[in-house]
């Protein structure tokens, strides 16, 4: 019999549909994939150069397991230039990708039992990790009228017994981000009860406002576990490439999982990543002025077509409503217009009769996908 934890947790909705995208192509048929989770343009020829150097300069052995000092001393200086905040290379750990430094910090934090506050609608996940890690899963209500804030009076009634906060920002299906006063409560309350945040910032390059980091916050900096990565940032998604910041017992615990499990991130992607850091910011604003005209563009189409939906402050999703189940929609979508989508309810409470729409096809397609959804739309209505 296998393990009764494992064979609970749900195969990542995201994945499959975006799986089910790629087998329409390969026979041929022409999908208008709003669904993937991955930036469209190509990783900077700086990061592929220095791969090609990393390996011929004989980076092809196991990494240090917190990663090698020169990346870790490079994302210090860039949370200084970005953020002006100091963080010690000792407390900065190097993943294979962020998803692997979530895993390693619930695993570092949690107890058998203990309960782990996710505000949705939420990344896919969060929740299966947690329950990996033994950890008891409350959600948390956000307010849509107010683009998916956290509903702070929700948190209130359920802080005091938690041990965890997850919080995402630039928010993965919203696009919901924070304002320091809003930041600055939930830090309150989670001061006042004890409570661990994860901050996944892993959208923090992708924004169309000024992002502020939870690190801002020197008081609870013990508190917080920052998440970060480079698949968004700089297209890189299948080098897996990750890093959390956090103080240095919570860091070298980590590392303690990382080395009995994955042992390091790649040798020669975390030399070539220096480059990404150090190199590639004319990337980072190039593929931020593209989203951000994509995005002006899908939510005034959005507005035209009548569909509810909340413009977002960062990351490439927009999450419209419809008057109709997200799942059906999707499938009915996907089966027989070839427009591949996430359906709202995969991401939790909150998400029913939504649809994850990412912008990651160029503006003729993301027409092309508008019209189609609309004709779909009201097929189902009639
Ligand atoms: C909110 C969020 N966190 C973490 C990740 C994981 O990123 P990585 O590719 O670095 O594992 C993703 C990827 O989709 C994400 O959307």
């Amino acid at each position: 019999m296998l393990s009764d934890k494992v064979l609970k947790i749900p195969k990542s909705s995201t994945l499959q549909i975006t799986a089910k995208a790629k087998t329409l192509k390969q026979k041929g048929i022409d999908v208008i994939n709003f669904a993937a989770g991955e930036p469209d343009f190509k990783t900077p020829k700086e990061v592929i150069t220095e791969i090609n150097n990393a390996i011929e300069n004989n980076y092809i052995y196991y990494a240090p397991s917190k990663g090698y000092l020169e990346l870790r001393k490079a994302i210090a200086e860039k949370y200084r230039e970005l953020y002006n905040i100091n963080v010690d290379h000792e407390e900065i750990i190097i993943t294979p990708g962020a998803k692997q430094a979530i895993f390693e910090a619930v695993a570092t934090l949690l107890n058998p039992g203990d309960k782990v506050l996710i505000p949705t609608p939420c990344w896919v996940s969060y929740e299966p990790i947690v329950k990996l890690c033994d950890g008891v899963v409350e959600f948390v209500k956000t307010i849509e009228e107010e683009g998916f804030k956290i509903d702070i009076e929700d948190l209130e009634r359920k802080i005091a017994d938690s041990k965890l906060l997850i919080l995402n920002y630039p928010n993965n299906p919203t696009g919901c981000s924070y304002d320091e006063k809003t930041l600055r409560k939930v830090i309150d309350l989670c001061l006042e009860n004890d409570v661990y945040i994860l901050s996944d910032e892993i959208y923090d390059r992708i924004t169309f406002e000024k992002h502020i980091t939870l690190l801002k916050f020197k008081e609870a900096r013990d508190k917080i576990v920052l998440i970060n990565g480079f698949s968004k940032t700089y297209s890189m998604t299948g080098f897996r490439l990750g890093y959390a910041i956090a103080n240095r017992k919570i860091i070298d615990e980590m590392a303690k999982v990382q080395e009995h499990t994955v042992s390091c991130a790649v040798s020669f992607v975390q030399i070539a990543a220096i480059a990404a850091l150090k190199k590639c910011e004319y990337f980072v604003r190039m593929m931020n002025y593209e989203y951000r005209k994509r995005m002006e563009y899908i939510t005034k189409r959005l507005n035209e077509m009548n569909i509810s939906h909340i413009k977002p402050k960062g990351t490439f999703y927009v999450f419209p409503k419809f008057n109709v189940n997200g799942f059906k929609l999707a499938e009915r979508l996907i089966e027989k217009y070839h427009v591949a989508t996430i359906p709202g309810e995969a991401f939790g409470p909150g998400g029913e009769n939504h649809l994850r729409l990412s912008i990651t096809i160029p503006i003729e397609k993301i027409e092309e996908g508008l019209e189609l959804i609309e004709k779909c739309l009201k097929e189902m209505s009639s």
